[in-house]
């Protein structure tokens, strides 16, 4: 997840438009493609909740392309929602049975790319292993809170911290 500072990963309507930041941070590290897409290629599937798809699809629809490529991708929903691509398949009910019995098997590195409740749903059940959160230099006030409603403390353990040149922060925590 990418977040402000204050702690929201989207404003209360759902835009990202902030997640553009202009901030130039001299001593930070630079954001290297080739290392960003060795990195996508160690993600053997994506599981997202139904807001975050709708707003990936908007993305599409804007001309901005699909993010996941040809990985496959898990929507979780009841609803039932346009499907446009072979790599998207839609599941609901029981997330832990999903994850451990369908998914686990079958992949090895699973990325929850969110939203709020998704996320906080993965850490409620005790899915999660680590957390990757990106803070970036903006505060917008309002918005949706990372981990939204999550109704317990999930204590974590600091792995990496990674300052990059557009001032950007990226953490990386063991759930312990
Ligand atoms: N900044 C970032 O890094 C980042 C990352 C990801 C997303 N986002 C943003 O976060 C926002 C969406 O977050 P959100 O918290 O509103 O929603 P969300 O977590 O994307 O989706 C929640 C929805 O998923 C469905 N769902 C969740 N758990 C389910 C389960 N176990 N079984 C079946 N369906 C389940 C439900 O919808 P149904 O009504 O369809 O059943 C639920 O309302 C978007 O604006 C997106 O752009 C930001």
């Amino acid at each position: 997840m990418a977040g402000s500072l204050d702690g929201f990963i989207a404003r209360k309507d759902g835009r990202v438009d902030w997640l553009e930041t202009s901030d130039e941070f001299a001593g930070g590290e630079a954001m290297d493609p080739g290392v960003v897409e060795a990195f996508l290629k160690t993600i053997d599937c994506y599981v997202m909740g139904s807001r975050t798809y709708e707003t990936a699809l908007r993305f599409e629809d804007q001309g901005l392309g699909w993010a996941y490529g040809d990985t496959p991708a898990f929507v979780l929903t009841s609803r039932e929602l346009p499907r446009t691509r072979e790599t998207v398949e839609f599941h609901s009910g029981d997330l832990t049975q999903f994850v451990n019995a369908r998914l686990r098997p079958r992949f090895r590195q699973i990325w929850f790319v969110g939203g709020a409740e998704v996320c906080a749903e993965c850490l409620r059940l005790g899915l999660a292993d680590e957390v990757r959160y990106s803070i970036l230099p903006i505060v917008i006030g309002d918005g949706l809170r990372l981990f939204e409603q999550l109704d317990r403390d999930v204590a974590l353990h600091l792995t990496e911290v990674k300052a990059y040149k557009n001032g950007m922060v990226a953490l990386r925590y063991q759930v312990r």
